[in-house]
């Protein structure tokens, strides 16, 4: 099939939902096959390879906790065993935990960080070993956050993982570019998916985040996904070392409630 990603592989994790969901979509129909990862609901990821599919592509599922360095391992060895390539990584499975800073376990912000950080960096890993074995380049995108910048409080796990991910990325853009792998972060601000449930169904919580975003409403999962295909195509090849923030203004007009 033609297309943008005519030919490519992309593993995309946590596209059972959400962005990763859009993104493993919207990919499949410029031509790529995508990796559905999920965790524990291979329904949802089942729905979003008969969606890419539908879009024109190919898809397969994958089940891996990207939290455990095996299953980040064993993601990447049976997508080249399947696909005999992987030339996209979208380290996009994240969780948000929220509670007084005095309130937070030791049980909840290793998960928080070893979701959300741990996993990228591991997986990454996996998928650069491959590419470096085989000579070849590829692109390595990280759904970070406005807050691997911006301040949220009650989530201080999370900023520390997306703050995290920010010097990752920007680490690994130096050391990988020589191997002709660019790495680059979106920064989504509010997106209307399931991780965002809980304030949607608040409506002060709700109005009171809009009143905060200059474009005047939540961003959508189709938006989020077409600054990831910009990143995965040919037109994103010089780019590397970034982040992309993309929230309808809510980083230069946010107040604390
Ligand atoms: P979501 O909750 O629909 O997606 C998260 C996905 O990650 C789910 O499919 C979930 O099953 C998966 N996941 C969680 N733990 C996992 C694990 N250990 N291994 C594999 N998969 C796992 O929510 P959304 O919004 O689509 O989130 C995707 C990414 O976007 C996350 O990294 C999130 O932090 C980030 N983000 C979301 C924003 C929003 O407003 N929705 C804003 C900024 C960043
Ligand atoms: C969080 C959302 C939040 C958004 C804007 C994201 O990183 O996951 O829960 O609505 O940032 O604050």
């Amino acid at each position: 099939m033609a297309g943008r990603l005519a030919g490519k592989v992309a593993v995309i994790t946590g596209s059972g939902t959400g962005i990763g969901q859009a993104i493993a979509i919207r990919y499949a129909s410029e031509g790529a096959t995508v990796v559905v990862n999920y965790l524990e609901h291979p329904e949802q990821a089942d729905e979003t390879k008969a969606r890419a599919e539908a879009a024109g592509g190919k898809a397969i599922t994958i089940q891996g906790d990207v939290s455990k360095i095996a299953d980040t391992n064993r993601l990447i060895d049976q997508t080249w065993q399947q696909l005999g390539r992987c030339d996209i990584l979208v380290n996009n499975a994240g969780i948000e935990i929220g509670a007084n800073f005095w309130d937070i376990t030791e049980a909840d912000y290793d998960r928080v960080l070893d979701v959300n950080l741990k996993g990228a960096f591991f997986l990454t890993q996996a998928f650069v070993r491959r590419l470096r074995d085989a000579k070849r380049p590829g692109r390595v995108i990280n759904m970070s956050s406005v807050h691997e910048d911006m301040v949220f409080p009650h989530f201080p796990t999370y900023c520390a993982a997306k703050g995290g991910m920010r010097m990752l990325m920007r680490d690994l853009a130096v050391e990988l570019g020589p191997l002709g792998i660019t790495v680059n972060n979106i920064a989504p601000g509010a997106i209307s998916t399931p991780i965002n449930a809980r304030m949607m169904a608040n409506p002060t919580e709700l109005n009171a985040l809009l009143a905060n975003i200059p474009l005047g409403r939540m961003g959508t999962v189709d938006d989020v996904a077409g600054l990831a295909l910009f990143l995965a195509s040919d037109d994103g090849a010089y780019v590397t070392g970034s982040t992309y923030v993309i929230d309808g203004g809510l980083m230069r007009n946010y107040h604390e409630q």
